[in-house]
């Protein structure tokens, strides 16, 4: 780390105490979250010889199947930000409960949702995954917390970003003023900033999405892709490219740094599912990240941070990414929806 450089710690305090951005126990929270992310990254570079790849046999409240890194990750992040008292409670993609923080420990006014390990099906073939967190503000006057305070609006999220374990292990966070970028020094052990104020190109040429669900899609989305690969002939009068790594981490942090759109819609596979991806856990934090950004998140005609959660573990429709591109889902939604009621 050369001389002049600013680690996440700083940059923090700096937050804190110049720009009175933030409390210190949402600093000192964040730091939490910070390490757990480090100690997670550690797990994932062992890899293989750890003996910690594969399944466990087990099922999440998702049903789905689970990683043993899955359940690493969620214990590391559960007992790292347990003890800070900085937190009332935790949820995590992982738990089909609540996590209320002990009587032992001293109980803070923040809620922190995550997602562990985002994209654990690239656990085994060493493909970018992720944690992706959120956190809340607990109302005043709650003396007993439960599922239902959770229950918020994303726009009300106090801070929210991802740690991806890649080629560089790079943190993403905002405190709703912007979009910083801290990149993991491991000689120093910590992040180090590298970007401030990012910006998501308001055009794109570049999508994502998993094009092998097309025949289940509803008719805007079909619309929106079939436009952009018909290329310069098409209506669009352009060529787009297409990318799809399967972690939203890397994928999402893809749009973020280069522009796009990245895309996990409704489709007729689980009709009565509003999506894949989960609410609380992954939605609305790339959300918040990305309009942070200057980018637009929607899960249809609706801005997914206006979304009034209703269940911990709900699902939501995801398109994000590049403002313009996705204005014109948003308009392609719009008209599906008025011509269907006419
Ligand atoms: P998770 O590993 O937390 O269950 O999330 C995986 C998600 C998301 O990261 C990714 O965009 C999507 O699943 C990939 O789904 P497909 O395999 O259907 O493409
Ligand atoms: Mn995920
Ligand atoms: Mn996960």
């Amino acid at each position: 780390m050369s001389d002049n450089s600013v680690s996440l710690s700083r940059w923090l305090i700096e937050q804190q105490r110049t720009h009175g951005q933030i409390p210190a126990s949402l600093r000192l929270l964040i730091e939490q979250v910070a390490r757990a992310c480090k100690r997670i990254n550690r797990a994932v570079n062992r890899g293989a010889t750890s003996g910690i790849l594969g399944s466990l046999g087990s099922e999440n409240v998702q049903g789905e199947v689970q990683k043993q890194l899955d359940v690493i990750a969620n214990d590391v992040l559960l007992e790292a930000n347990e003890w800070g008292g900085h937190l009332a409670a935790m949820a995590s993609e992982e738990l089909e409960r609540i996590h209320v923080i002990p009587h032992r420990f001293p109980r803070g006014e923040y809620l922190l949702m995550f997602d562990p390990l985002d994209g654990s099906s690239n656990i085994e073939v060493n493909v970018t995954i992720g944690t992706i967190f959120s956190v809340l503000h607990l109302d005043e006057g709650v003396e007993e917390v439960e599922a239902r305070h959770f229950l918020q609006p994303g726009r009300r999220q106090v801070a929210a970003g991802y740690c991806t374990y890649g080629p560089q292990t790079t943190l993403v966070l905002t405190l709703g003023q912007g979009v910083s970028v801290f990149t993991l020094d491991a000689e120093q052990g910590s992040f180090v900033l590298v970007q401030e104020g990012l910006r998501i190109p308001e055009s794109t040429r570049e999508f994502a999405i998993n094009m092998s669900n097309m025949r289940h899609w509803a008719p805007p989305v079909r619309r929106y892709i079939d436009e952009c690969l018909a290329g310069t002939e098409g209506p669009r009068g352009k060529d787009f490219n297409m990318r799809w790594i399967a972690s939203m981490v890397a994928d999402v942090h893809r749009v973020l740094q280069r522009g796009g759109v990245f895309m996990y819609p409704w489709d007729r596979r689980e009709p009565d599912r509003a999506g894949k991806l989960r609410l609380l856990y992954e939605a609305n934090p790339m959300a918040l990240l990305v309009e942070q950004a200057g980018g637009l998140a929607i899960a249809g005609t609706q801005r997914i941070l206006d979304i009034q959660p209703t269940e911990l573990h709900q699902r939501a429709a995801v398109m994000l990414g590049s403002r313009e591109e996705v204005e014109r889902l948003r308009l392609y939604h719009q008209e599906y929806e008025a011509s269907a009621a006419a």
